[in-house]
């Protein structure tokens, strides 16, 4: 029988996070915070929730803070108990990872060529079945997390490739793989095709890619053979494009709430979200409001 589950999840974090230099000169972008939690945190507690098997993650040599980030620190947690902050120590080990109830797997991408590229780089680690990808600055936060609603409703039958779609306005098609739509039906939209970053003129729909796949493994066929596409990339649009005529295309329209933190314009948007729901800083909020200081 085919598998079905989706147990592996990779998480592409080679990039260099160029749109937020100078802070990502020393600090990977995915270990940026909105508030005090880093992306990155963001994203594996959404895998934990949809419970994959194994996190694949591509990285680079450069960005090593990501390991030691995400891997359990006991020496520091031991210190912050002796320090009288048993607490600290508490809330750090239950958010890194814990390698006994899921694998965790580093492989480097050599040299940035791309989304397409860097997800070709976990191929030889995959366990059987579909495969998710989570996009780290692409922050969504809902209740249930998207991947585990997207896992909820993948239908291999039904579409080999799903994807997590929203309507962005048309001026905006550019920065996204843009669906093909031929139908919708509840959160599915069907497609039969996918272009990477259309000018609005060019743009199938107004149907775009946010950071969550479920890829049926014959992409990684198709990125075997993937030619660079826009930018010179080895884009993964392109090999979901290439394969999803055998496998099947749809979007998956998710609950909820997206911030693009891949921008500074989104990473303040998530900042300021969060401070909101967080009566820690109503006074700061507040002021800063009425007066423009605080
Ligand atoms: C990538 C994908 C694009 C997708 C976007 C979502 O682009 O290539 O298809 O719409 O992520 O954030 P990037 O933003 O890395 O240029």
């Amino acid at each position: 029988m085919t598998q079905s589950k989706v147990r592996t999840v990779i998480f592409p974090v080679a990039g260099l996070g160029t749109r937020f230099m100078p802070a990502t000169k020393g600090t990977p972008k995915e270990l940026l915070p909105v508030i005090d939690t880093p992306l990155i945190q963001y994203a594996i507690d959404e895998a934990r929730e949809a419970e994959v098997d194994r996190m694949i993650f591509v990285s680079h040599p450069s960005k090593a803070a990501i390991k030691h980030y995400v891997l359990d620190d006991t020496q520091l947690r031991m210190t912050l108990t002796h320090h009288g902050k048993p607490e600290l120590a508490y809330q750090l080990q239950a958010a890194a990872l814990d390698t006994r109830t899921c694998e965790i797997i580093f492989v480097n991408q050599p040299e940035p060529r791309g989304l397409g590229d860097a997800v070709a780089c976990a191929r030889p680690h995959l366990l059987d079945g579909p495969v998710a990808v989570i996009l780290p600055d692409d922050l969504i936060l809902g209740e249930p997390g998207c991947l585990r609603e997207m896992v909820n409703a993948y239908d291999r039958d039904k579409a080999g490739h799903l994807i997590a779609v929203m309507e962005v306005p048309k001026a905006l098609t550019g920065q996204y793989g843009i669906l093909s739509v031929t139908s919708q039906e509840g959160h599915f939209v069907l497609s039969d095709g996918i272009v990477e970053k259309p000018a609005p003129d060019k743009a199938p729909s107004q149907m775009a890619v946010v950071g969550r796949y479920i890829l049926d493994p014959i992409i990684f066929d198709a990125l075997a053979h993937q030619a660079p596409g826009v930018g010179g990339e080895i884009q993964l649009t392109d090999a979901i494009a290439q394969s999803g005529r055998k496998a099947g295309i749809a979007g998956f329209r998710f609950s909820g709430r997206r911030f693009d933190c891949g921008s500074k314009q989104g990473m303040l948007a998530a900042t300021l979200f969060m401070a909101h729901k967080d009566p820690a800083y109503t006074e700061v909020l507040a002021a800063f409001q009425t007066s423009g200081d605080y």
